[in-house]
């Protein structure tokens, strides 16, 4: 974790780790992943976060990552606004969906589809 002190007090921070992905499909690397960033709401916009970004990936270079990941919610403009101008870009989407109480969803279905013998959860085979 990396701080941001004004005189004696604390006004931003970064959380930063190294991750190997394991994956069959992909070439053992070596990932700086960025937990958290934020920055005191009365002092954004003026370098604070762009500085911690970059005491990050050195970091994390330094420590022999090869990449540099994060998660940011679609809606954070200022945050992907300063990330697309490090140079980050979008890989990937994680898709979602708010789910309705279990009780409320139908269950009966009686046609020849297949997963028409889905119930409640179960397969019956
Ligand atoms: C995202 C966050 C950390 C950015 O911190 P910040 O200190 O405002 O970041 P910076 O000042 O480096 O950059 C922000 C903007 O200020 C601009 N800027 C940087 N230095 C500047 C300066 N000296 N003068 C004027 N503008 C400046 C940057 O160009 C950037 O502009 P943009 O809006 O075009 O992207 C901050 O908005 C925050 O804490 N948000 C709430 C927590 C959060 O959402 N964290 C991210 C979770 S994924």
């Amino acid at each position: 974790m990396f701080l941001a002190e004004h005189g004696s007090a604390a006004i931003g921070f970064i959380t930063v780790q190294l991750v190997k992905p394991v994956s069959p499909l992909l070439q053992p690397m070596i990932v700086g992943r960025i937990g958290s960033v934020a920055v005191l709401e009365r002092l954004r916009g003026r370098g604070v976060g762009s500085t911690l970004m970059k005491l990050a990936e050195d970091w994390a270079r330094k420590n022999g990552a090869n990449d540099m990941r994060l998660t940011v919610w679609a809606f954070n403009e200022p945050a992907v606004d300063l990330y697309r101008e490090l140079g980050y870009e979008l890989r990937a989407f994680e898709m979602g969906k708010q789910l309705t109480n279990a009780g409320d969803m139908p269950v009966a279905c009686s046609d020849d589809r297949p997963g028409s013998d889905i119930r409640h959860g179960r397969h019956n085979r």
